[in-house]
């Protein structure tokens, strides 16, 4: 959508962004619950992003129960993301508190939609609790992490920010939308995402682009090995994550696996996670194109090589 060479301003582009903002508003009961259940015959993450059919020692009902575990994860942890997300989204909106009405307006929605997915993300989790045993537990706190997060540089956390915004784009085209073996609520859930995700990572791309031309080359330097750390640290939340994922779903199992099971488990929990949050946005979107453009050559190699133990 955007070259190297383009300016920071796109004309029309916030405007664009407010009018497929109105076309695709959505109302969490209204459209997207509509007085349903998450259902237990059904499951939740795709094969293409649960990686359960790696998992050939599970019978189909083991492998749906894993992709539900991981199902709720997923909901969990863009609920977890999407609290610094906004933050983010609220501090840079006053750069517009004077001056660029439709600008603040295109960040106000985007403010106002990520604390609705947050709503919907959390009615998710309170249901699955209701259908699935106890014993499950989400590794991070959402505050806690955006706390970590907001201490870095805006041009840090809106590189990370815009890598979020696009693979979730990509999970729904590539791996949700045409699976029907999916639960009808689940994958609504992340339809809708999916509809006002879009504007999101167009503004992210727009914000992000404006603090890249602010910068230094040594504040760049600074941010780049920022966003190393915030890479590093989203690693250490997976890890924790995938770790307890894997031991909740093997308690839930009805029979003992082999400690080779177990392992391999727990292993392809952690591979999926990476897949998830780190991989496939870099190798399924422009995310790449638009960092490796603001960088140098040794900032490139930097960034590669601490990418290439995650990948
Ligand atoms: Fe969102
Ligand atoms: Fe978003």
């Amino acid at each position: 959508m955007f070259t190297q060479s383009s300016s920071v301003s796109v004309p029309g582009a916030h405007a664009r962004a407010i009018a497929a903002s109105k076309k695709a508003r959505w109302e969490l009961d209204r459209d997207v619950i509509r007085g349903r259940v998450l259902e237990r015959s059904h499951k939740y993450l795709p094969d293409g992003l649960s990686l359960v059919d790696q998992l050939d020692f599970l019978s189909a009902d083991e492998q749906r129960l894993v992709s539900q575990v991981q199902g709720r994860s997923y909901a969990n942890i863009f609920g977890l993301v999407e609290r610094f997300i906004n933050a983010k989204v609220l501090e840079l909106s006053n750069h517009y508190w004077l001056g660029d009405q439709v600008a603040l307006e295109a960040l106000v929605r985007f403010s106002d939609e990520e604390l609705k997915h947050q709503e919907m993300f959390r009615r998710l989790e309170a249901m699955a609790a209701r259908e699935m045993p106890p014993g499950y537990q989400l590794a991070a706190d959402p505050d806690q992490v955006a706390q970590v997060v907001l201490q870095k540089s805006s041009w840090a956390v809106l590189a990370l920010t815009c890598h979020i915004e696009l693979f979730t784009l990509v999970h729904y085209k590539d791996s949700i939308e045409a699976d029907a073996t999916l639960s009808p609520l689940w994958k609504d859930v992340f339809r809708f995402h999916w509809m006002e995700e879009s504007q999101h990572a167009l503004l992210d791309e727009l914000e992000w682009r404006r603090e890249n031309e602010k910068l230094s080359p040594a504040q760049r330097d600074r941010a780049v090995d920022e966003l190393i750390e915030l890479v590093a640290a989203v690693d250490g939340i997976l890890q924790a994550q995938a770790a307890a994922d894997a031991r909740y779903s093997i308690s839930i199992l009805q029979r003992e696996l082999t400690p080779a099971q177990r392992e391999a488990t727990a292993t392809t929990f952690l591979r999926a996670y990476r897949y998830q949050y780190i991989a496939s946005g870099l190798q399924r979107t422009r995310f790449p194109d638009v960092l490796f453009g603001m960088l140098s050559e040794s900032q490139r190699q930097r960034v590669n090589a601490a990418l290439e133990p995650l990948l």
